[in-house]
């Protein structure tokens, strides 16, 4: 019995002690790199103040990131003749940016701290001060992630979600990183800023019922039936540089850009936390806030496993 006893207490100890280990904190550069934030606050103003766009391309990143097993920087990892990461996957291709700005980042935090805070920290941070710097919300990144060596182009295409799915088919993708509805649609306000190309919405605007006419025929002139795959249109088309709430505001007048967002306001379950985030800006801040740390927590390297890459783009 009591040896029965011990060794129960000896695996919740061990549990405990992996809880600890994988637990990331807000100081956990504080000795280390203890200017940190403020280096990679820097080089996110001056991105987005040169391109607005750059704010939405880097919080995109982030999410890329975490959504293929966990926040561990996989998604920037470049190819080469013998390796194939993420880049060529289906949502990543010819679509996410901001790669030029995580080195310049990493590059400026090698010469402060060398081989000290990791890509995925950096992906995790930058995400936060873009939304800050498109005046939106602030929140405390959680940090201490260390960078995978490999990456997944088949976790790629099954786990981010695309744009012409369904609410249920949205609701699932997002069950199974262990978000609710209502942080799924907390997260989609993300849509709040920057740009989809015409290939991810044209059937939208061309086939969908749920959609306000005059908006989809403006869309029409720069996204034709066929051609102009890659010709931009804002995700929020009433303030696409702002980080506010008029993404809900936009669905609930069937001017969603993506046959997805629209999904989120059209008679079913998810229309009522619409409306609330619609009318009241703080409750969407906070909750979009809180998303993005639990976002931030998905499985992330810790302890001794993975590493702090010296460049982003390749593992040590
Ligand atoms: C709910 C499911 C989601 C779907 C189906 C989806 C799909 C898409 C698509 C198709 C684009 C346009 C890509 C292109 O044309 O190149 C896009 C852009 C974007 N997505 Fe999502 N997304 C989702 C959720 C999220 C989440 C959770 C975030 C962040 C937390 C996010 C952040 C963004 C941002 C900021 C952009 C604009 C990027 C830029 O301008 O560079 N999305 N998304
Ligand atoms: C949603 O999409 C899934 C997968 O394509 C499909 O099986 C399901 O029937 C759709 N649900 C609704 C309500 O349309
Ligand atoms: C290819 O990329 C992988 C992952 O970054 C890296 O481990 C490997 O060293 C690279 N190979 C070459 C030849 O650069």
């Amino acid at each position: 019995m009591a040896l029965v006893n011990l060794k129960l207490c000896l695996s919740l100890f061990l549990i405990l002690i992996g809880i600890a280990s994988a637990q990331l904190s807000s100081t956990f550069y504080s000795s280390t790199c203890p200017n940190v934030l403020s280096i990679i606050k820097t080089a996110v103003n001056s991105a987005v103040s040169s391109e607005a766009r750059m704010g939405a391309s880097l919080l995109r990143l982030h999410f890329h990131d975490c959504f293929v097993n966990g926040c561990d920087a996989s998604v920037l990892l470049d190819d080469n003749s013998t390796f194939t990461g993420e880049k060529t996957a289906g949502p990543n291709s010819n679509s996410l940016r901001g790669f030029n700005v995580i080195d310049t980042i990493k590059s400026n935090l090698e010469t402060s701290c060398p081989g000290v805070v990791s890509c995925a920290d950096i992906l995790a941070v930058a995400a936060r001060d873009s939304v800050v710097a498109l005046n939106g919300p602030s929140w405390t990144v959680p940090l201490g992630r260390r960078d995978s060596t490999t990456a997944s182009l088949s976790a790629a295409n099954s786990n981010l979600p695309g744009p012409g799915l369904n609410l249920s088919a949205l609701i699932t993708a997002f069950s199974n990183k262990g978000f609710t509805a209502k942080e799924l649609v907390a997260l989609s306000g993300s849509h709040t800023i920057g740009q989809a190309r015409c290939t991810v919405f044209r059937s939208h605007i061309y086939n969908d019922a749920n959609i306000n006419a005059q908006f989809a025929t403006s869309l029409k002139a720069n996204c034709p039936s066929s051609g102009g795959d890659n010709n931009l249109a804002p995700l929020d088309t009433t303030s696409p540089t702002a980080f506010d709430n008029a993404y809900y505001k936009n669905l609930q007048g069937q001017k969603g850009l993506l046959h997805s967002d629209q999904e989120l306001f059209n008679g079913g379950s998810t229309d009522a936390q619409v409306n609330t985030y619609s009318t009241n800006s703080a409750t969407f801040f906070t909750d979009f806030g809180n998303a993005m740390v639990k976002m931030g927590n998905l499985s992330p390297l810790t302890g001794t496993s993975g590493q702090i890459r010296t460049n982003c783009r390749k593992a040590n």
